[in-house]
């Protein structure tokens, strides 16, 4: 099939790649000359782990194209995506600016049947906002389709690659057989493409994340009682995943979630429900406290330090929002940094990928590592905001020999409390009394 995907961030290059990858012609579009040039290149533009061995692989066989031009990108293709940008607008609703253009501009290009198929997560009603957009410049026959995207960033290639499910939003019967075919090869062990109306698929997505950032704050609040009333939250997160209706997965206490999914998705289905005059009270909640777990551990560290960190200089493990990305939008370790720094104190921190981008953000605010172990040179204390696998075993007697103090703040849990007592560290977590 001959598709176009229009926007190539995570969403689209991903999506892109992989719908190449099953033998399809794929065309990206982009409005930024320097990422369509770098791609045509072969110059990967986000880390993701899998990707560039897929993408050098049908950038080479000629399955997967990028251009500047929309025209161009959409000239003979069946199905276009769009994988564009709903960044929060003025009052938390995502701003579709962006998603809209497109449609406008693609109005005026259609020559032929064309599926148009709504990738970004963007509010109920939004795909009936990309038909009449379009059907005001045309008169070519279209469909729209939603069709969410719930893949990770960090395994984003596997979780397209083996869905738990595809949710496609249509009430076209032709534009229905289109996708199947689309998505068959990449459903043959057996999950579901599940089919159902607009506005189910789209409210869908933010269903799903917004269940799952309400877990994670709920594990939070959880770890807050463990540690008030002597409990031990990795005890009560394997009692309570065992139970199959709860599941064992998503139910890790920390400093809270990031990225650019859950903050900005919880934020908009708040904005969601109060535009049609419904309160969502656990949601606000959610977003609460997470507000406050991002800085949770700042009051342990100004106690540790009796009340003064000025002129404390702090390692920190960890910058991105999670591990395996590059991405530190919404990052927890940014809101501690500005706190610390606020503090008076100074940081050298270190992350396996995410360097660049904090350097570009935040300059010589911070010092930056060339490695976990000269992130540590006479620190007063570690701080762990990212759970990459490498911070997992470390050289414990080398992290004695670097710290000034054997203390380590930790934001995710990384190590078992016994072991860190007899490593010999004062070891400060989420949800497990020292
Ligand atoms: C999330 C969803 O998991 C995807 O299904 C969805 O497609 C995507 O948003 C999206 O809307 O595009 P992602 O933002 O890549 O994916 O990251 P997750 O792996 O879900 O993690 C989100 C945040 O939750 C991270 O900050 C992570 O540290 C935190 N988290 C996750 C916890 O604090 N505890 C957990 O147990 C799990």
């Amino acid at each position: 099939m001959k598709i176009t995907i229009v926007g190539t961030g995570y969403v689209g290059l991903v999506t892109g790649t992989c719908f190449a990858e099953s033998g399809n012609q794929v065309t990206c579009v982009d409005v930024d000359e320097e990422k369509v040039n770098k791609l045509r290149n072969g110059i990967i533009t986000i880390y993701e782990p899998g990707l560039e061995k897929l993408f050098q692989r049908n950038l080479r066989d000629k399955r997967l194209h990028f251009t500047t031009s929309l025209a161009d990108g959409i000239d003979d293709s069946e199905v276009v995506f769009l994988a564009l940008p709903t960044p929060p607008g003025a009052n938390g609703e995502a701003d579709l600016s962006y998603v809209l253009q497109v449609a406008e501009q693609l109005g005026k290009l259609l020559k032929k049947y064309t599926v148009v198929v709504a990738k970004s997560t963007v509010p109920v009603g939004t795909c009936a906002k990309v038909k009449e957009t379009i059907a005001r410049q045309t008169s070519v026959e279209f469909d729209v389709v939603s069709n969410p995207e719930f893949l990770r960033e960090g395994v984003a290639v596997e979780d397209f690659m083996k869905p738990d499910r595809v949710v496609i939003g249509t009430d076209s019967e032709r534009a229905r057989k289109i996708m199947y075919e689309l998505y068959a090869p990449f459903v043959r062990q057996g999950n579901p493409i599940l089919f159902m109306d607009i506005p189910s698929a789209e409210l869908t997505k933010y269903a799903a994340n917004a269940f799952l950032a309400m877990k994670i704050s709920f594990m939070n609040e959880i770890a807050i009682l463990c540690e008030k009333l002597g409990a031990n939250v990795d005890m009560v997160r394997r009692g309570i995943g065992s139970d199959t209706r709860i599941g064992k997965r998503f139910l890790f206490p920390g400093i809270g979630y990031g990225g650019s999914c859950f903050p900005k998705d919880v934020q908009a289905l708040v904005q969601s429900a109060r535009g049609v005059g419904y309160d969502f009270k656990i949601l606000q909640a959610v977003m609460e406290v997470n507000e406050r777990q991002k800085t949770y551990l700042i009051p342990s560290i100004l106690k540790y330090f009796n009340g003064d960190i000025r002129g404390k200089r702090f390692a920190l493990w960890g910058l991105a929002f999670k591990p395996n990305t590059d991405d530190i939008r919404e990052a927890p370790s940014l809101y501690m940094i500005r706190e610390l720094l606020a503090h008076g104190a100074t940081i050298r921190a270190f992350d396996p990928e995410a360097i660049q981008n904090v350097r570009k953000q935040l300059g010589d605010q911070i010092e930056y590592a060339n490695d976990q172990y000269h992130c540590l040179e006479n620190a007063d204390g570690l701080i762990i905001a990212t759970e990459w696998n490498e911070f997992r075993l470390p050289d414990f007697e080398r992290m004695r020999a670097l710290l000034r103090q054997k203390v380590i703040f930790d934001g995710r849990n990384l190590f078992e409390l016994e072991k860190m007592q007899d490593e010999g560290f004062h070891y400060i977590s989420i949800g497990r009394k020292p």
